[in-house]
């Protein structure tokens, strides 16, 4: 293991409660703007903007909701939540901007936790239309959910990493209804997505392209990342989480050793404040932004599969996330409602490079999925903690 792990402290209970406490006391505080609308994928100036209900990211402002409640108990975050779960269900019956992958990262934290927690019938409701709606991108050719873009084109004819933390909405969807066709196509796309995305040094292709006639392998590609051979922070991130939901999904043992590599990847490529650059080709001393999101990502990643492992392994990596999240803690997370209305500073959605094509927003700000990540693990620290996912 890396040095810069050797002696950095861990994040202590009375930290990870103050965080909690400032998470919550600040979703509070702005609800009554992000209650009939929702806060934006990232902020502008570390605040952030209301939007309608049409974004892949809203699913994230509602987990945020709900892990507050069960943080303080508190009413007005269930009712908020409660109205947020209405927009849902309004959402997928009327097919408004659902036609991509995303319907795990929007339905999980929103609707299956509303269901989990509350026993909300429409939040079932929403959540199965959810996954019917994720399950008609499958391609039984490829045996991969396809990512983005209409459905019979060459040119979409990918999927992408990011899609590991969508398919537990569908291991959800086959326990609910008995049905395993659900199940069935989360396993095949784990598959395929780990014999392709994962290279041989363990690092990974944001993005596959396959042959749409023959469904073979054809090349990878990245689209947030720095350049194609690089590894992007999130994607790798994704990789991590994803790897361990994976494990604790199919129990297939050669996810652990694809877990280990993919983590240790990511760790080895940390800067000494272990909180990535957004894309690991960068490090200490290059001017390029973090992307914060990245290490609650992981850290999440880490304290799902400490679950699954044994003892020493275990310890390594619970070790390690609490490390992380001390980083976050002490220089990273909103302390002050007046420096940001978000609860993370330092992420990076979409970053422009001579390489790639991506859209370039929501640099260097806070964004739904950092702060998302970072109140999970505060949570998963604070005690045993059902998954929305
Ligand atoms: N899933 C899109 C992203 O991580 O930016």
């Amino acid at each position: 293991m890396s040095v810069i792990f050797e002696n950095y402290p861990e994040i202590t209970g009375e930290e990870t409660k103050k965080g909690l406490t400032f998470c919550n006391e600040q979703i509070l505080r702005v609800l009554p703007q992000f209650t009939e609308r929702f806060q934006k994928a990232y902020s502008e100036g570390n605040f952030y903007q209301p939007v309608e209900n049409d974004d892949w990211t809203c699913g994230f402002w509602t987990g945020e909701i709900w892990l507050a409640y069960e943080f303080s108990g508190d009413e007005r975050l269930k009712k908020a939540a409660e109205i947020q779960v209405d927009s849902f269900l309004n959402r997928i019956r009327n097919k408004i901007a659902v036609d991509h992958h995303d319907m795990g990262f929007l339905y999980s934290p929103s609707c299956v936790a509303a269901y989990k927690l509350t026993g909300s019938e429409k939040g079932r409701e929403a959540a199965l239309l959810a996954a019917d709606q994720l399950i008609a991108r499958y391609h039984p050719v490829g045996e991969f959910i396809q990512a983005w873009g209409a459905m019979d084109a060459p040119e979409n004819y990918r999927l992408i990493i990011d899609c590991l933390l969508n398919l537990p909405l569908l291991y959800w969807a086959s326990q609910e209804t008995g049905d395993a066709k659900y199940r069935d196509i989360a396993e095949k796309h784990i598959h395929t997505a780990v014999a392709n995305v994962i290279r041989e040094d363990f690092s990974t292709w944001h993005t596959f392209f396959f042959d749409m006639k023959t469904g073979a392998a054809d090349h990878g590609a990245t689209c947030q990342g720095y350049r194609d051979g690089s590894a992007w922070a999130r994607g790798q991130a994704w990789g991590v989480y994803g790897m361990a939901l994976a494990y604790k999904y199919t129990g297939r043992k050669e996810y652990i050793d694809l877990f280990k590599g993919v983590t240790e990847y990511f760790l080895t490529h940390l800067p000494k404040d272990l909180v990535p650059f957004w894309d690991l080709e960068f490090t200490d001393g290059d001017d390029q932004p973090r992307d914060s999101s990245s290490a609650s990502i992981a850290a999440c990643g880490m304290l799902e599969m400490v679950k699954y492992l044994e003892s020493g392994d275990a310890q390594h990596y619970r070790r390690i996330a609490y490390q992380i999240m001390k980083s976050l803690y002490d220089n990273y997370a909103v302390k002050d409602g007046a420096v940001s209305n978000g609860l993370v500073l330092h992420s990076t959605y979409s970053k422009h490079s001579p390489y790639n094509t991506c859209n370039h927003y929501g640099v260097d700000e806070c964004n739904l999925w950092g702060d998302y990540f970072y109140m999970e693990a505060l949570t998963r620290m604070s005690r045993e903690w059902e998954l929305y996912w």
